[in-house]
């Protein structure tokens, strides 16, 4: 028989400095290979706005954009998104002007408790990006990976459809002008 002891103290921890680009900022650290990507952005960096609902992949509360892409970041270590971009709900507003999908959830009341909210907006603004006139049915498809347990839908999908009225507007505003 060939058995190792374990080493004194339990598993030796694996560590890696890893570099980000987090919400436009270069962020690095030292971590253990193990942590999972949100929990590097809840505790490493304190952005708490990435929330945790299961850690099982379903609710979608820890949605954030890796590289532009809606990830649920409580599926991935954060040593695989080292040097990535990673955009959390903290980067949706830009230069103190709210992105119109934050407007949208305001002004179509798309939320109660909140908890889903960071997430829905984010794989929200991923689908107005690419396809900026989404029909009703596109949108509930788009954020049929995330879980709200208060709403009922609606008023979430009435948001985005707010959002994407509000940015085709602006545009025709800005090619008139
Ligand atoms: S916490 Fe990641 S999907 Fe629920
Ligand atoms: S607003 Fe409460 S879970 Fe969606």
């Amino acid at each position: 028989m060939n058995e190792q002891a374990a080493p004194v103290g339990g598993e030796p921890q694996m560590r890696r400095r890893v570099e980000l680009v987090v919400n436009g900022q270069r962020r690095s650290a030292e971590i253990e290979n193990r942590l999972l990507l949100v929990h590097f952005l809840r505790e490493t960096l304190g952005l708490t706005g990435t929330h945790v609902g299961c850690d099982t992949t379903s609710c979608g509360a820890c949605t954030v954009r890796l590289q532009g892409t809606p990830v649920k970041s409580c599926t991935m270590f954060a040593v695989q998104a080292d040097g990535l971009a990673v955009t959390t709900v903290e980067g949706l507003a830009q230069g103190g002007k709210l992105n119109p999908v934050q407007e949208g959830f305001k002004e179509e009341h798309g939320l109660q408790c909140g908890f889903c909210t960071p997430g829905m907006m984010l794989v929200s603004a991923a689908l107005l990006e690419e396809n900026p006139n989404p029909t009703e049915e596109e949108i509930r498809f788009a954020i049929s990976g995330n879980i709200c347990r208060c709403t009922g839908y609606q008023n979430i999908v009435k948001a985005v459809q707010w959002a994407a009225q509000k940015t085709q507007s602006e545009q025709a505003a800005t090619t008139v002008a």
